[in-house]
């Protein structure tokens, strides 16, 4: 086969993207659109005791104004919501639960005169004081509910980690906090709703077509086959486009109400307040190991935070579970209900939280052992699955050590903290492990190759800014002997084979086993119509001797025998080939543990008069089974630790305690890491060939990269001061403080 996949290919959605030819969800021409804005909380908990519509209605170009008076109640909200947050706050009632909360829509010719009138809604709220802050609602704190969507406990424990603690000579007791986070996509939630009769069409900003038409389709109480999805491209999700949030609903409410296509677009500072966000964490570690370092006992105590109207539960024990091996282990998730919106996932939800309590605490271990921490994680290396009792599918994360290790100089690593010092700046390395689950579901997929010798393959997948586009082409292409360009691919559309949410990294380990599958039917059919033409270079050879290379057939034996795609459909009379397949996860998937691994080493230069910390040196290795574009593998590994970037020195979201009104609900305030703040990052792709995970060997790259970014930077940050700052983000004024 031509070797499309594996090569770093350009997104072949790249021109459209950076000329402007891109169409996103809030930018379809609709003929009669109408514009909607949300009129939201200010307050932090009570209720809307009067609202005074009239100014807004009189207002000019205003066409409904939408509050619970007037609301419709909808049919599915008592239904369980497909996911936590879909079905709340739908305007059903008077209650305030939280700032920010959804109390109204505005609708109006334009955009402008729908802002103005969202200003001139007068109301008066029945005040209460609100629980704003994780910290206030620690004795609320109970067992979840709804864990995992009721898949698994909440908590698990193996052997006897008490036991094993107390008797152990080397111990470790701590806790580590990070703050709420947001997700701030460059792209803005938005959707555009259109009615036709009874059947609803959504220009929707998701990462998942499928589930959202079943949220919609379900709120109404309507067939899901009235409800069609498009979402062609998406300007990032990182988890918070996973869910089909209130706005999407009431934006289809406010459609069938006015008769009219409505868009609505959500401002910047409502991404802070109408699509879920990173649950604050408090996570306390009690690590134990004989002295030779191996560990006797690990135990992982989650306090986070939900709504009050929801249950979400940021899952930051599940990899302490898995990553060493250790015979005496306890989790528990333990989640506190606060006046604010629900949390969900974002990036790598738990693996990233969570690895970075477990990292950091490796790390501490390492230093009170004095023991080199990577050596620490050689010594505690998982051989197999424990918390699964099972092989691994696959695991380099040897490789990855000793790649990461070698591109980053870590043997050359003064053993000292706080040791390396020029002038007034202090420089330090840190290092931590990665993993992430390798998630597939089922998925299917089209692939259609005409007499004019190109292929459309369609799936409903979506490409959330990862490159699906592009190895959807490249699979296609090598599956059926084409060059990329003659591949289409296409996608973003329930009316398309359905596909899972884009969540969870499962998209290329899920949707391109359907593909290729696709692909090798419409390969055989082709072959088999090649042979049994009645004339021509392949007439009467069998199958399994003719290969196909860059839209040609021809006889293995002799290349010279060949005919092109388009000559022998052409000849044997047909339009096209097509075949749709649906892959699931192997029967046997269970038989093995399956994660990607990875390792982080950073360097940081540390200002010891400004507290500034600057990560000035980066190596990720990661080993994530067959990597389809080395290219978009790059830039997503680089985009993973970005994020880590962030969470380890600046991102946090400020709540006032007293209003529980987000007060940095902004780019400006809320600080996500710039070009000025990254340094050159180098990435390491470990070839990984894994026989177990679908027929590809894919795990998925989306969320790995980002697991334990944030605890490499801060073990260098301890590395270089010799403070450990066990509270994220690290900024400047712990660091000063702390001195
Ligand atoms: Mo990802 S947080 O599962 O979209």
């Amino acid at each position: 086969m031509a070797a499309s996949i594996g090569a770093g290919l350009n997104r072949v959605d790249g021109h459209l993207k950076v000329s402007g030819g891109a169409r996103y969800a809030g930018e379809e021409p609709i003929a009669n659109m109408a514009h909607a804005v949300l009129i939201q909380s200010t307050i932090g908990k009570g209720r809307v005791a009067e609202i005074d519509t009239g100014a807004a209605e009189r207002a000019p170009g205003v066409l409904l104004v939408l509050t619970a008076r007037n609301a419709p109640k909808l049919p599915g909200t008592k239904a369980n919501p497909r996911r936590p947050g879909e079905a709340y706050p739908l305007l059903q009632d008077d209650t305030v639960d939280y700032n920010g909360q959804h109390i109204g829509l505005v609708v109006a010719e334009t955009f402008e005169q729908a802002t103005h009138a969202a200003r001139l809604v007068a109301v008066r709220y029945a005040e209460e004081p609100p629980l704003a802050r994780l910290e206030q609602a620690l004795d609320k704190a109970m067992v979840p509910k709804h864990f995992r969507d009721g898949a698994r406990e909440p908590d698990s424990r193996r052997g006897d980690p008490e036991a094993a603690f107390a008797a152990a000579p080397v111990k470790l007791d701590q806790t580590y906090t990070t703050p709420v986070e947001h997700h701030n996509p460059m792209e803005p939630h938005a959707v555009t709703a259109a009615w036709d009769g009874g059947k609803l069409t959504l220009y929707h900003s998701t990462q998942g077509v499928f589930p959202s038409r079943k949220t919609v389709a379900g709120l109404f109480g309507i067939p899901v086959d009235d409800v069609h999805v498009i979402s062609h491209y998406v300007g990032g999700g990182f988890g918070t486009k996973g869910s089909t949030w209130p706005h999407v609903t009431l934006t289809a409410v406010a459609s069938r109400m006015t008769k009219r296509p409505v868009k609505l677009m959500l401002t910047r500072r409502q991404m802070y307040s109408s699509n879920g966000y990173r649950s604050k964490t408090i996570q306390r570690l009690r690590l134990a190991a004989d002295a030779d370092g191996r560990l006797v006992a690990m135990m992982h105590d989650g306090i986070l935070q939900t709504a009050t109207f929801g249950e979400f539960v940021e899952p930051v024990g599940l990899p302490t579970e898995m990553m060493y091996a250790c015979p005496n282990v306890a989790v528990t998730h333990r989640v506190a209900p606060i006046n604010a919106g629900l949390p969900t996932f974002m990036r790598a939800p738990g693996e990233a939280t969570g690895m970075y309590a477990l990292e950091s605490a490796m790390d501490e271990l390492a230093a009170q052992l004095a023991v080199d921490p990577l050596e620490l994680r050689l010594r505690n290396y998982a051989e197999r699955d424990e918390h699964g009792d099972r092989p691994w599918s696959s695991k380099s994360l040897k490789a990855c050590y000793e790649r990461g290790a070698a591109a980053f100089g870590w043997a050359r690593r003064n053993r000292r903290a706080g040791a390396t010092r020029e002038g007034d700046v202090l420089i330090g390395s840190g290092m931590a492990s990665a993993t992430y689950p390798a998630n597939r579901s089922q998925a299917g997929a089209t692939v259609r190759l005409g007499a004019d010798g190109t292929a459309v393959v369609r799936s409903g997948t979506q490409d959330i800014g990862t490159g699906t586009y592009t190895i959807m082409t490249q699979v296609a292409a090598d599956a059926l002997g084409l060059p990329p360009s003659r591949v289409i691919a296409e996608l973003g559309d329930s009316a398309m084979p359905a596909t899972p949410v884009s969540g969870g990294s499962q998209t290329a380990a899920s949707v391109m086993p359907a593909i290729h599958a696709a692909a090798k039917a419409v390969r055989e059919q082709l072959l088999a119509l090649a042979v049994g033409l009645n004339d021509g270079p392949l007439a009467g050879a069998k199958p399994a001797d003719i290969d196909i290379a860059n839209g040609a057939l021809f006889l293995v034996r002799d290349p010279s025998q060949r005919e092109d795609i388009g000559a022998v459909l052409s000849r044997a009379g047909r339009d096209a080939i097509a075949a749709t397949r649906d892959v699931q996860p192997a029967a046997d998937a269970k038989k093995y543990g399956m994660h990607a691994f990875g390792a982080h080493f950073a360097e940081v230069r540390v200002d010891t008069a400004l507290g500034e910390v600057r990560v000035s040196r980066y190596v990720g290795a990661f080993a994530a089974g067959r990597i389809l574009n080395a290219k978009t593998a790059r830039s997503q590994a680089i985009g993973g630790i970005v994020y880590g970037l962030g969470m380890a020195l600046t991102e946090e979201t400020h709540v006032d305690a007293r209003t529980a009104r987000i007060v940095n609900a902004n780019i400006a305030e809320y600080l996500v890491p710039v070009h000025a703040d990254v340094p050159a990052i180098e990435i390491v792709l470990v070839d990984e060939d894994d026989p177990h995970v679908n027929a590809l060997g894919i795990k998925g790259l989306g969320e790995l990269p980002m697991v334990g970014a944030a605890a490499a930077i801060a073990n260098a940050v301890y590395h270089a001061t010799g403070r450990r700052v066990r509270d994220m983000p690290i900024r400047p004024d712990k660091l000063i403080a702390a001195s």
